[in-house]
């Protein structure tokens, strides 16, 4: 079969500035209604899932005044969701730093039994400060550490959901008896970091169990996305990193033994308009509408800090530590950015608004052909998709954009399978 392009979109509803954009609707019920609709477009466009990002924390303090509150939280809003769709997949953030095993085990497989076999999950290794201090009095897990906290913890979710195997429930009415007591398989794990008895009693779902979705750029992060990923998430600015870093990924996947690399959907900003020039006219819209201050704020999570900055100036490189312990790829992205073209403060802070990923705003043609040329030049398998925040940008893409790819042939026209993996064609769940 030729190869096939993914597409995902970021479902957060109420990103960034995008609360004050005109036509902006505000509140739990608005928010949740957005929701549904953008997930049922998503569906309409035969999108392979929508995903939820999730920090554990309200951000740095710095940006509290300029935030909405209605960023729920992605277990239950991916539950609700699944009863609006029906073949759209569903992918949440977990962190592998603060959340225990049992518990991401267990929603893990409910969300993937009550959605069908939708579920994925993106395993984080939680970074923030603001994060670590809702989580006791331990401080930010250092770098290297949180991925060595993250392999347990995918260790034992994956022998949790290994305990019962697909023919544990015997359901024999007549002897009363539903589980065969011997094929129950007890993790009894005992790690460095974790002491888990199991079982966790849930049978494997319609695809088995939920897909592994992975953003680690960093050297330890992406031997755990090559280790361990099936889809990695990443933020590459243009085709050139995309490249290196997909061909990076598939020799330490082949270097793990992995007989398929995983996917690489690489994030991509987009504004579409009917024609370029709307298009360009939508991103001043945006642009007069993001909160300069917001973003000084979100910075200041990775060791920038622009706070008292002339906004109409050059960028400090002085604002930049030489390092962090806390996103270091963010850190190198941004830095980056900001030495491309001399940007003002402000202009600079714009750009940050889809973090440090690519982005592309023209008319519908333009936009598939940056996807074709992502894909066709091996940067991209897929994209997670960012719409800008402004109310009908994914309609516009799903009713524009997304017929040109499929005349191309890069993208299919229906469903093809009922579950994640058979969207993504990442074949069975590996087994503990
Ligand atoms: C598309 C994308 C989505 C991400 N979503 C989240 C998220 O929801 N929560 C989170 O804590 N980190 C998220 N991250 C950050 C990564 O999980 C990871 O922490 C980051 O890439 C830093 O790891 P590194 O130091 O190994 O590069 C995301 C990154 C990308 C590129």
């Amino acid at each position: 079969m030729t190869r096939q392009l993914h597409l995902l979109v970021l479902g957060n509803p109420r990103f960034g500035s995008s609360w004050r954009y005109p036509g902006v609707v505000n509140g739990p019920a608005a928010v949740l209604e957005s929701l549904v609709e953008t997930a049922r477009t998503a569906e309409r466009g035969t999108f392979d899932a929508i995903f939820f990002a999730d920090t554990l924390n309200y951000g740095p303090e710095a940006a509290w005044a300029h935030k909405a509150t209605e960023d729920f939280e992605p277990f239950t809003t991916t539950a609700a969701l699944s009863r609006e769709t029906e073949r759209l997949g569903l992918v949440v953030t977990g962190s592998a730093t603060f959340q225990a095993p049992y518990h991401l085990a267990r929603q893990l497989i409910s969300l993937d039994h009550l959605s069908g076999g939708r579920a994925g999950w993106n395993v984080v290794t939680s970074f923030a400060e603001a994060a670590a201090a809702n989580f006791g009095e331990g401080g930010v897990v250092a770098h290297d550490e949180r991925y060595r906290i993250a392999g347990e913890t995918l260790e034992v979710v994956r022998k949790l959901w290994d305990s019962w195997g697909p023919d544990t429930v015997v359901e024999d009415r007549t002897a009363g008896v539903y589980n065969d007591r011997k094929a129950i398989r007890v993790p009894e794990h005992k790690g460095e970091f974790f002491s888990v008895r199991g079982p966790l009693g849930a049978a494997p779902s319609r695809q088995g169990h939920p897909v592994i979705f992975q953003a680690g750029s960093s050297t330890a992060g992406r031997a755990f996305a090559a280790r361990h990923a099936e889809v990695v998430f990443t933020g590459q600015s243009d085709v050139d990193r995309g490249r290196a870093f997909v061909e990076r990924i598939h020799q330490e996947a082949t270097a793990y033994g992995r007989p398929a690399p995983p996917l690489v959907t690489p994030s991509l900003g987009f504004i579409v308009g009917s024609t370029e020039d709307e298009a360009k006219a939508l991103e001043r819209t945006v642009f007069e509408h993001f909160i300069p201050e917001y973003q000084i704020g979100w910075l200041q999570e990775v060791d920038i800090d622009l706070t008292g900055a002339d906004l109409d100036g050059p960028v400090p490189l002085s604002a930049f530590a030489a390092s962090t312990e806390t996103h270091r790829t963010a850190l190198d992205g941004y830095r980056a950015l900001a030495t491309q073209g001399n940007p003002t403060v402000r202009e600079f802070l714009f750009r940050t608004v889809t973090a440090f990923g690519a982005r592309v705003a023209g008319s519908p043609e333009q936009v598939a052909d940056e996807i074709e040329r992502w894909f066709t030049g091996r940067a991209a398998d897929g994209f997670i998709l960012n719409p800008s925040g402004l109310p009908g940008q994914l309609d516009v893409f799903v009713d524009h954009v997304v017929p040109i790819l499929r005349r191309r042939g890069l993208f299919r026209h229906e469903y093809e399978g009922e579950t994640l993996r058979e969207h993504l064609g990442v074949g069975s769940a590996p087994r503990s």
